[in-house]
């Protein structure tokens, strides 16, 4: 089991936190995200969202937040590699990143893999962290990767969850920040398992910005 976080580390915040959400799907996380920080507005903001699928649900829901949203698709082109398509990807939204001097990412259900180079943009020397965060929708270490809450549910597991945690370089391996349980009701449908998961998939990351906005955090720095 992977060492837990558990250490209050204030956080410099002399100024307000700027955050950007990264998010690939219906985007029900990024707006729990968005209205949160709209109601804590005098400590954390959310200038923009960005999104790598063109018709990606979150992109008329952060139309109706009121948020800016880039959509950044992967371009491939002739002659161009997957890798590289995938990096001129990035690169693209490092700038838009960078556009809007964003010091934290919220990871909404984005389906790519964030490169090493990404990372160290956010590196938070202090905290022995990167300021990237992410939720899964499962206890992790169990069922990382894809589909977890339908491999969860059809390996009829007796109990489930969500993880938020830190982004390191591996597929969903960084430091855990905080999870949540919930039993599985015997013949509940796999709709209605992924709902209640998916109601503390955004508690878990209403608490962790609460934190965050008041200069709190989980971050041993494991
Ligand atoms: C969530 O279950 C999240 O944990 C997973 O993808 C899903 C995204 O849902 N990575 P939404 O787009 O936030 O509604």
């Amino acid at each position: 089991m992977r060492e837990r976080t558990g250490v209050k580390t204030l956080v410099n915040n002399d100024r307000k936190i700027r955050g950007a959400v990264l998010a690939s799907g219906n985007g029900s996380n990024a707006e729990n995200i968005v209205s949160f920080c709209q109601k804590h507005a005098e400590t954390i903001e959310i200038p923009v969202i960005i999104c790598d699928q063109p018709k990606a649900g979150i992109i008329s829901k952060a139309e109706k937040l009121g948020v800016p949203c880039s959509v950044i698709p992967v371009m491939r082109v002739d002659n161009d590699t997957a890798l590289s398509a995938r990096a001129i990807q990035e690169k693209k939204v490092l700038d838009v990143l960078s556009s809007y001097n964003i010091d934290w990412i919220f990871l909404a259900g984005y389906m790519r893999i964030i490169s090493v180079d990404f990372l160290s943009r956010f590196a938070d020397q202090v905290l022995k962290i990167n300021r990237v965060v992410n939720i899964h929708p499962s206890l992790l270490p169990a069922f990382p990767g894809k589909d977890s809450y339908q491999r969860a549910y059809d390996a009829k597991v007796k109990e489930s969850g969500v993880t938020l945690h830190f982004v390191d370089a591996g597929v969903d391996t960084g430091s855990i920040i905080a999870q949540k349980k919930f039993t599985r009701i015997p013949d509940e449908s796999f709709e209605d398992f992924k709902a209640r998961g998916l109601a503390l998939e955004y508690e878990v990351y209403r608490e962790f910005l609460e934190q965050l906005s008041k200069g709190r955090i989980n971050a041993a720095g494991n």
